[in-house]
């Protein structure tokens, strides 16, 4: 029996990066997931060569009518919702006094409000399963530690956390069988990870991958696989009195010195 055995999962953000991996993951583990992503062809594909414990919808988490939707396609598909995954996010960089207004905006609608959604459209139908439920949202170590070039992405971020709390609190007192948890990870090697990579052109990626990985006092970055295996703890009933807690995924970066 795979830890999620009978489980039910909705990832925001599921075509690739630690969406991806989480897919995969929640698949072998024995439970089944509806991969929304912005991205379609991509998450089809992924669903495809996961089989028949796997489908994707389109999803645009800024839009809670589409959020809507792709829970009603997940109860249609798979019988239930048991798990929400809120995993989509972007990240950009920009002091407070340059940030592009558009990008302020875009993380302010996908990262939180996007996450935010996903939990108003889940919460009724992850209670009417009738049995333990989750909620994993994806935070960031920069909800913790502030970095002064990346005002959008760590007030997103930071917002998500206080969210994710207020979401276990409520759940809790409303007698609701489901909790909340959001996983930080630092820096991930993913696709996003690679566009900061590759953002200076190919004589600047080894000193940027050198700086990367020295931002955490582990030495590396990590994969997107160890962020996937923290979701599964949070999702799986492991964690049955573990709610609106950090769980930070990130080479110690959260307490260095
Ligand atoms: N990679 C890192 O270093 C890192 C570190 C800390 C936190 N995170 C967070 O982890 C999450 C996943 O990051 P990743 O590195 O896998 O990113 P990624 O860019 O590699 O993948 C993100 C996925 O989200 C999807 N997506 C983007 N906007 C969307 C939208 N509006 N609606 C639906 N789907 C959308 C993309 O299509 C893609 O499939 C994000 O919330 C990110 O902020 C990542």
């Amino acid at each position: 029996m795979g830890r999620m055995a009978g489980k039910v999962a909705l990832i925001s953000g599921g075509a690739e990066g630690i969406g991806g991996a989480l897919a995969r993951m929640i698949v072998a583990e024995g439970g089944s997931v509806m991969l929304g992503d912005i991205q379609p062809d991509k998450a089809k594909a992924l669903a495809t060569e996961l089989g028949a414990n796997a489908d994707a919808v389109a999803l645009d988490v800024r839009d809670l009518v589409q959020w809507e939707a792709a829970v009603a396609s997940t109860v249609k598909r798979f019988g239930k919702l048991t798990t929400l995954c809120n995993i989509a996010g972007i990240s950009e960089p920009g002091n407070t006094v340059d940030v592009d207004l558009d990008s302020w905006q875009r993380h302010i609608d996908i990262n939180l409000n996007g996450t935010f959604f996903g939990c108003r459209a889940a919460i009724p139908v992850l209670a009417a399963a009738g049995e333990p439920a989750t909620i994993v949202n994806v935070g960031s170590m920069l909800a913790h530690r502030a970095s002064g070039n990346m005002a959008a992405y760590c007030a997103s971020k930071a917002g998500v956390t206080h969210l994710t709390k207020s979401v276990a609190l409520d759940c809790a007192a409303r007698g609701l069988n489901i909790r909340a948890n959001t996983v930080h990870p630092g820096a991930i090697r993913t696709p996003m990870y690679e566009r900061y990579v590759n953002a200076g052109g190919p004589d600047m990626i080894d000193q940027i991958e050198a700086t990367m990985a020295s931002a955490h006092p582990m030495g590396r970055v990590g994969t997107p696989e160890e962020v996937a295996n923290a979701i599964i703890f949070l999702s799986c009933d492991d964690s049955s009195f573990t709610s609106g807690t950090d769980l930070n995924i990130d080479g110690a970066s959260a307490i260095r010195d």
